[in-house]
């Protein structure tokens, strides 16, 4: 049994707060009873680093997956998760840790996003020449 926070992708809840921004104050009402799993837009593993520092036990993956598929079938996927491990570990390493223990909130700050989001936000890899700004 574990608690699970999802805006479930955003498509009928698109417009309540992200599941990632709920997550401390989930985290801190469970106080260690279940394990908290996360999902929406976790296409990075700088993602799920920073989603283990506000709480989270795991993360689901929605889109990624799909996209992976898409891509190479179940060799995609294998290639997806292999791509994120690489980057998770890069991360930490980048951060001056060898395990998730050693991180705390004070890894994380707060910033503006670079691009405002679109209408292919959901879909970032997509080279399309989109019509719409
Ligand atoms: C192909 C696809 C179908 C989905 N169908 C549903 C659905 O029927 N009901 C639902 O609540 N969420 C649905 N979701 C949302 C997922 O349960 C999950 O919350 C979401 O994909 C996580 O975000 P992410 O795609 O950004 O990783 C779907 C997601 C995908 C990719």
């Amino acid at each position: 049994m574990e608690v699970r926070l999802s805006n479930h992708g955003g498509r009928q809840l698109d417009h309540v707060r992200g599941a990632l921004d709920t997550l401390p104050k989930v985290v801190r009402e469970v106080d260690g009873r279940t394990e908290a799993v996360v999902d929406g837009g976790f296409l990075r593993g700088t993602d799920i680093v920073k989603a283990r520092i506000l709480g989270a036990d795991a993360v689901g993956i929605g889109r990624l997956e799909c996209i992976a598929m898409a891509a190479a079938g179940r060799e995609g996927v294998v290639r997806m998760l292999r791509i994120l491990k690489h980057e998770i570990t890069t991360c930490l390493g980048l951060l001056g840790v060898t395990s998730w223990d050693e991180l705390d909130e004070s890894y994380l700050h707060r910033a503006l996003p670079v691009d405002p989001p679109d209408v292919l936000s959901a879909i970032p890899f997509l080279d399309l020449d989109c019509p719409y700004p």
